[in-house]
């Protein structure tokens, strides 16, 4: 993992949502690497978000990857309708997929990043036969569905795990950790070896602005990051 690897991508969960695009240019600006969408059916997750138009309406403000974030029942029914809007890449959850690896290929078949979730009681191992054909791999540090949730500890070890697993199997793969990333919890994480880290609530949300929020994610994970590498 070269040196200032480390990535931010704002979930638009947290942003408001009268001024969703006004947001979304102010985190580019303030250097943000990708904007994260959640996308939820109120049946994968007890809550619902947000559809394809709303990834439509983000295109024409930003030119950052739109990553989207799957929590539904059967996303191969949505892949194309999304990829129409302008998603860049595509994150699906083990959780609940019979055909997982189809799934994977149809959004490379699409053309699109593919990426793999598992929830905080999936274990790191899942994950292993289908590393080799996906370009990130994203470990829940909270249980999907809701913005505001505090960072389970329990995963930090599951982190270290998939971390390893990717060094041995594909060194170039993104991992991406999403859920209660503040700037205490951004360094614990990037410590256990992410490099990729969701941020809503903190991005957004925190009362001190975009800027100020991303800059300060920013300083802590580069040091965490350098502490680690050293
Ligand atoms: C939770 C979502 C997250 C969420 C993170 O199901 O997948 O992306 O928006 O929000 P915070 O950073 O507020 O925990
Ligand atoms: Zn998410």
């Amino acid at each position: 993992m070269p040196q200032g690897a480390i990535k931010i991508a704002p979930s638009i969960l947290a942003a408001d949502f009268a001024r969703l695009g006004e947001q979304v240019v102010e985190a580019e600006q303030n250097g943000a690497d990708r904007i994260h969408v959640d996308v939820m059916d109120g049946h994968f997750v007890p809550n619902i978000s947000l559809g394809a138009v709303v990834v439509e309406g983000l295109r024409k403000v930003t030119r950052l990857q739109l990553e989207v974030h799957m929590m539904i029942t059967n996303p191969d029914l949505f892949l194309e309708e999304f990829c129409e809007a302008g998603s860049d890449s595509f994150l699906v959850h083990w959780e609940g997929n019979a055909n997982l690896h189809r799934t994977v290929q149809r959004i490379k078949a699409l053309g699109k990043g593919a990426g793999v979730v598992i929830n905080p009681a999936t274990t790191a191992a899942m994950l292993e036969e289908i590393l080799p054909d996906v370009d990130q791999m994203l470990v829940m540090t909270v249980n999907p569905g809701f913005g505001h949730q505090h960072f389970l500890g329990s995963t930090l070890a599951k982190i270290r795990r998939v971390r390893e697993l990717i060094e041995q199997i594909k060194p170039e793969c993104d991992l991406e950790v999403d859920g209660g990333i503040d700037k205490k919890t951004a360094a614990l994480a990037v410590t256990a070896g992410a490099n990729v880290l969701v941020a809503g609530t903190s991005v957004f949300d925190d009362g001190q602005g975009v800027a100020a929020a991303k800059k300060q994610l920013r300083s802590v994970t580069n040091d965490a990051w350098n502490e680690t590498h050293r």
